[in-house]
């Protein structure tokens, strides 16, 4: 692409922001997001002076463009790039530094006055997922003195946002032993304090029959699982897409009266309506929508069913 035609589409995208990127207590936003922008495959996400651009199709040539757009705009600390593993290169041909040193990283970013753990190092996502922003602060908002289930926690900022909205329990549920550390630095980085309890690592489908068998109740449940839930050998059933049916079904169990649960939608082989229809008809209880949130500004869509949807969901009192 024409370097010119770079800089026009980053400077409108940057425009369309102005808002966002003016507001006080936010230093982490998507500054460009090229599936609506001009580049599909493409997007630009910037964490507290780390400007990271993600790139799916092969955009090699224009990014010394790129970065030098950002840096003289924003004049950040880092600049990296990282393209995708699609593209069939090794890690370290697809990872660059532009500007500074992952070294001089400040560790975190702040959305909305709250802190959260990033990692420039890693290849994937950061550690802070900037599209549900919305969900966060709803969590801030409606969590007080009730008991959440975090599920599919990965760093824990959903289930963070509701201990900071005065949640009197949080129990964090994810696979991976290695995401630990990064939940305890989330809670340290907002003076929260850490219970060893507050995390369970293991398999969803193995913890959420015991947990149902041992009667626990939560009034709040997140679920936020992966377009793709991989199989288990705890499942009753393969699980098929985010696996909705099998997952509330459980889920619904736990459900103390007036609770909510809070369910994201990934995919888009289901219209939003029919995603909560699935829920509903799996909870086995007449589950009723409360509110629908989605993404920022940051992420625009032409086609709102092409957004992140949240939905949630209360159970009756
Ligand atoms: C996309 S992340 C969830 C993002 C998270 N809710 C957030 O807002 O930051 C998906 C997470 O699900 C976890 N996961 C995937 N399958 C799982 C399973 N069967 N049981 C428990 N955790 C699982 C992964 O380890 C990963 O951390």
């Amino acid at each position: 692409m024409h370097d010119s035609t770079w800089t026009q589409k980053l400077e409108s995208a940057i425009n369309a922001r102005q808002t966002l990127l003016e507001s006080p207590h936010t230093d982490c936003y998507r500054i460009y997001h090229g599936y609506d922008e001009g580049f599909p495959g493409v997007v630009i996400e910037a964490f507290n002076g780390v400007f990271v651009i993600d790139y799916k199709k092969d955009i090699e040539p224009d990014l010394s463009t790129i970065s030098h757009y950002i840096d003289e705009r924003f004049n950040p600390r880092i600049i990296i790039s990282k393209g995708h593993q699609t593209l069939g290169k090794k890690l370290k041909d697809r990872f660059q530094v532009h500007k500074g040193s992952l070294e001089e990283s400040p560790g975190y970013c702040h959305e909305e006055g709250v802190k959260f753990d990033i990692r420039v190092e890693t290849p994937h996502n950061l550690g802070l997922y900037l599209d549900t922003r919305d969900a966060r602060r709803w969590l801030r908002n409606h969590s007080k003195n009730r008991r959440i289930l975090n599920l599919f926690a990965f760093t824990g900022s959903l289930g963070v946002s509701a201990a900071l909205g005065g949640a009197k329990d949080v129990i964090h549920l994810d696979r991976s032993a290695e995401l630990l550390p990064r939940l305890q630095k989330n809670y340290a980085l907002n003076s929260l304090t850490w219970d060893q309890r507050s995390f369970l690592r293991g398999d969803i489908y193995k913890h959420l029959p015991r947990a149902i068998q041992s009667g626990q109740r939560f009034d709040g449940i997140i679920l936020d699982p992966p377009p793709k839930v991989y199989g288990s050998p705890y499942a009753k059933e393969r699980p098929r897409g985010q696996d909705f049916s099998q997952l509330v079904q459980l889920c619904s169990q736990l459900l103390s009266p007036d609770a909510w649960l809070m369910c994201f939608f990934h995919r888009f082989d289901k219209s939003w309506s029919e995603s909560e229809e699935e829920v509903n008809v799996a909870s086995g209880i007449d589950l009723h929508v409360e509110e629908r949130l989605t993404s920022g500004i940051d992420f625009p869509e032409s086609n709102p069913e092409r957004k992140l949807r949240v939905s949630i969901l209360r159970k009756p009192s």
